[in-house]
């Protein structure tokens, strides 16, 4: 692969004509010393391996007992994955990006790799149904907790090890939980000691939502058939692309931070992300977590927007070309589909109103829809990124993680915030265990339920 398979992002499109809250290529260029500096210390944090840094080493990092495991688990019926946010958005990410629509529909011919579940939200109706779908003595469980304590996680953990451990005793029911923790954090790496079930480290240096292409990520995509060695040489040609291009005209990157600062500054600071894919609608998911969570500090931030075409221009449109002029659009379009449909022709005369359908092909509506939207939201005087992918493909998608997991963590040190802690989560997470009744978080509980008091109106 080369680098005209990487995306291609048009920018022409983001500058704002708005003369009191314009936005130009001059603005970009002034910021150049900001991103220079910014650059640096994303470049200096992985050299000397600091917290949080460690997404940028991943794609040249070896994969070999990833894949191995990978392997093994290729041969079950089905895999159930317990983990949330960044333990689970991108794999679901990956997943639907690179494999078949209705994946767990598909014969197992098809298929010739095992089903998925994802089991994150501790809703009872999802864990139970799970468990109704799946045939023990031939399923593997990949248990993903960084911190190896987040009650969500831990819960629906303790149901799938419980009703396996009563389905197939101990001894077999051990065999089949990989579990994917810190090296040294939280109750989770205890516990492998303890049982001896299989186990694969989440590096210390790399947060959550930064993950994917660690085996959080490349566990299960190994499982279910994606290139992963593909997924990170695109990773690696993107990290390659963003170290040598010094300008933002050059570097995707640097314009995505650049103009979203700008934007933002200039009252535009919601970033709605418009794929025409869905094969991407999991992306923007994921996206979401990174920008959401890794840029809403200290009073600042933007807020990411997910959005889906065609389906939005029938929901969302109409806000975003007439609304209020306060996000930044990214349209991402694929050029090369991996499968298309024509569009059949019909005799009817009832039908000749639709005749400029017939013999198109569905991917080629789609592509003039995504150019049509970032047409129509450019003429109502509103910025608009166009982003092209080649074709949906590992390489691709590891480029693209690699790009927005690089200028979210830009968009952080330009902010000057940390991009890669999360404080507001931590809250939420002590308010939940002191609710629940977890020792040493007595505190927590009583705050929480004198501010219920106040939501609860009473
Ligand atoms: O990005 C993050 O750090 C969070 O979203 C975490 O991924 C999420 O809270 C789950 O945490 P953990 O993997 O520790 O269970």
């Amino acid at each position: 692969m080369t680098t005209s398979s990487l995306p291609r992002l048009c920018w022409n499109g983001a500058f704002s004509p708005d003369p009191a809250r314009g936005v130009s290529l001059g603005d970009v260029r002034a910021l150049v010393p900001r991103l220079e500096t910014g650059a640096a210390v994303l470049r200096n944090g992985a050299a000397e391996g600091r917290s949080g840094f460690g997404w940028i080493s991943l794609p040249r990092a070896d994969c070999g007992k990833i894949l191995a495991m990978g392997d093994a688990l290729s041969k079950e019926d089905a895999i159930v994955q317990i983990g949330i946010g960044g333990s689970a958005l991108g794999n679901l990410m990956l997943h639907s990006a690179l494999l078949p629509p209705y994946w767990n529909e598909l014969p197992p011919s098809a298929r010739n790799r095992p089903r998925f579940f994802m089991s994150d939200n501790p809703d009872p109706r999802d864990v139970e149904t799970i468990w109704s779908l799946i045939d023990p003595s031939r399923t593997s469980f990949i248990v993903v907790s960084k911190s190896g304590s987040t009650a969500e996680t831990m819960a629906n953990f303790l149901f799938f090890w419980k009703r396996m451990i009563d389905a197939l005793g101990f001894e077999k029911a051990k065999e089949r939980f990989v579990v994917i923790t810190d090296e040294t954090k939280g109750c989770l790496r205890p516990f492998v000691s303890e049982t001896g079930c299989r186990s694969l480290v989440l590096p210390g240096d790399v947060g959550g939502r930064f993950s994917v292409l660690s085996s959080v990520g490349l566990l299960s995509a190994s499982a279910l058939g994606i290139d992963v060695r593909s997924l990170l040489s695109g990773a690696a040609a993107m990290d390659d692309l963003i170290a040598s291009a010094g300008t933002p005209e050059e570097n995707p990157a640097w314009m995505i931070s650049a103009l979203s600062l700008l934007h933002a500054k200039a009252g535009r600071n919601m970033n709605v992300l418009m794929p025409y894919a869905d094969a991407l609608e999991h992306f923007v998911e994921w996206y979401a977590q990174l920008w959401g969570e890794s840029l809403g500090k200290k009073g600042k931030g933007s807020t990411p927007v997910r959005a889906l075409g065609a389906i939005d221009q029938h929901s969302q449109i109409q806000l975003y070309t007439e609304g209020p002029d306060d996000k930044l659009f990214t349209i991402l379009s694929v050029r090369e589909p991996s499968v298309d449909v024509a569009i059949p022709s019909a005799g009817q005369q009832s039908l000749r109103e639709i005749a400029y359908l017939f013999d198109a092909s569905l991917h080629a509506l789609l592509s003039f829809e995504a150019r049509s939207t970032a047409a129509a939201i450019l003429k109502s005087g509103k910025p608009v990124l166009f982003m092209e992918i080649p074709e949906l493909n590992a390489f691709s998608i590891g480029a693209i993680v690699y790009l927005y997991e690089y200028a979210t963590a830009l968009t952080g040190t330009l902010l000057e915030i940390d991009p890669f802690d999360q404080p507001g989560v931590e809250q939420g997470k002590r308010y939940t265990y002191g609710l629940m009744g977890k020792a040493g978080f007595e505190k927590e509980a009583e705050e929480a339920l004198s501010l219920e008091k106040r939501f609860r109106n009473s």
